[in-house]
């Protein structure tokens, strides 16, 4: 394709995604396709010469987009709002069409520096500590498996540059909730710590870790000779957006010379509102955080931040030095594949920086007040319903507000059956899309809110369609 045909199509493209948002809340939320389907209408074998863009443009409107679960429709509530602004978009294509790749400083020293000063910015957005340093990942699972690769090591006084795990050194320990994200479990598996290493600590009432149940675990594990590696805190459960009690788990890890990972991964974004900073209290006592971007605060997938307190730790786990990716000038500046598992890395800065730009603090705020409020007027409803059965199952400190309808009458395997049928009556209808989850091994449905053209009306709406979708 030459640029001149670039120009033509990429116009056309531009034009097709503008008005595939501007027509979104006129489309079912999810998909209809069935299991196959797309798969069964197209060719088995790839084309042997070269096709129109018409053709593809086509397919794209018949076949594609009829694929597609619409999470920018104002009425998806499910997983969690992300991948949002079309800002971030064009930052994400002109990564692309820039076609770089940072395999060094070197290769493409604005890929690197950017980095550094996007995710500075974001720190101080998030009142994270001066001095600590952020680099993006690809994902929250990428960023947990590095923090703790980076414990393991730590705490094993660096066995990869020696003997690795083969050395017999007593076994070593990774703590977290029982509502942490399952990304946390596999990434200390990954790690090599093994299920028998594993802790999954005991929640309170409001769905958060217990420091006490941590700390009597860890006594435990001390005195049966084990090594309390790292504690992984969540601010903000993928559930129902639980806080772990960061600073009581960050005094407990200083103690025990533990490692501790904060996953904000989802509730992360929150944190450039003041107001909101009280929810991950003593994260300046962790030894890393992520926060996804391109969650709720609206840049393009994908777009995790890693922020590290000692980058100096992650750099002597990370680092290679092939003599092929040399350079002069390597004393003096940051190669970011010493900063993570991949070498190679797209241009993903763009993104950050066009939202950052486009947006400024105040409108991100603006636009997370928003949502909050927005959950609280779901809260003031479903709370009102409480004669119609209707049952908020967990605080809501942020946008996620998590329901269960039960009817008199209806309780154990026919009200787990209930809360399912009535979710899928919802999604089948295509007025709103939510996701269930199990909260204390019951069924329970998360209405989470903070899609970019999400209103009251919505709100109002999607209320309106899981009343209309239970109490029928
Ligand atoms: C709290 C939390 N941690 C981690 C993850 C995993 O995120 P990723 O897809 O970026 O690995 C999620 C995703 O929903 C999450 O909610």
């Amino acid at each position: 394709m030459t640029p001149e045909e670039f120009r033509r199509r990429g116009h056309e493209l531009i034009e097709r995604i503008a008005a595939y948002r501007e027509t979104l809340v006129a489309r079912p939320v999810r998909s209809a396709m069935a299991p196959g389907e797309l798969r069964a209408r197209l060719p088995a074998s790839p084309p042997a010469s070269p096709e129109s863009f018409e053709a593809l443009w086509r397919d794209l409107d018949e076949l594609i987009v009829p694929g597609l679960t619409h999470w920018q429709h104002p009425r998806f509530c499910g997983y969690f709002p992300a991948n949002a602004e079309l800002s971030s978009v064009l930052g994400d294509l002109a990564s692309s069409g820039f076609g770089v790749i940072g395999l060094s400083w070197q290769s493409s020293p604005a890929l690197t520096e950017l980095e550094e000063v996007v995710t500075d910015w974001l720190r101080q957005m998030l009142g994270l500590p001066v001095g600590w340093s952020g680099v993006l990942q690809d994902t929250a699972s990428t960023c947990s498996l590095v923090a703790l690769l980076c414990a393991r090591e730590r705490a094993g006084r660096f066995p990869a540059e020696g003997p690795g795990w083969q050395n017999g050194a007593p076994p070593l320990v990774v703590y977290h909730s029982e509502q942490a994200h399952s990304s946390v479990v596999k990434a200390a598996l990954l790690a090599g710590f093994g299920r028998d290493h594993l802790r999954a600590i005991a929640v309170d009432a409001d769905h958060a870790l217990r420091a006490d149940a941590l700390a009597a675990e860890i006594a435990r594990d001390r005195a049966a000779g084990r090594i309390p590696c790292a504690v992984v805190a969540t601010t903000g459960t993928t559930a129902t957006t639980a806080l772990d009690p960061v600073a009581g788990i960050a005094a407990l890890c200083a103690r025990e010379g533990a490692w501790l990972h904060v996953d904000a991964a989802m509730a992360g974004a929150a944190m450039i509102l003041p107001e909101c900073r009280w929810m991950w209290r003593g994260v300046e006592g962790a030894d890393s955080v992520v926060v996804n971007a391109h969650k709720w605060l609206g840049a393009v997938f994908d777009c995790s931040v890693y922020f590290v307190r000692d980058p100096a730790l992650l750099v002597r786990v990370m680092s290679t030095s092939p003599s092929y990716l040399r350079t002069a000038v390597d004393g003096e500046v940051r190669n970011l594949r010493d900063w993570g598992i991949p070498l190679g890395r797209r241009f993903r800065a763009l993104k950050l920086w066009f939202l950052l730009r486009e947006q400024g603090v105040e409108g991100l705020a603006r636009r997370l007040r928003r949502d909050l409020a927005l959950a609280q007027s779901l809260v003031a409803e479903v709370a009102a319903a409480r004669g119609a059965g209707w049952r908020l199952v967990a605080p809501v400190p942020l946008q996620t507000v998590c329901v269960r309808h039960e009817p008199p009458g209806l309780a154990g395997d026919a009200l787990e059956a209930h809360t399912l049928a009535w979710v899928e009556r919802v999604n089948a209808s295509g007025a709103a899309f939510l996701t269930p989850a199990l909260l204390g091994g019951r069924w329970m449905a998360r209405v989470s809110l903070g899609g970019l053209e999400t209103g009251p009306e919505d709100v109002r709406a999607v209320w309106a369609a899981m009343r209309a979708a239970a109490e029928a």
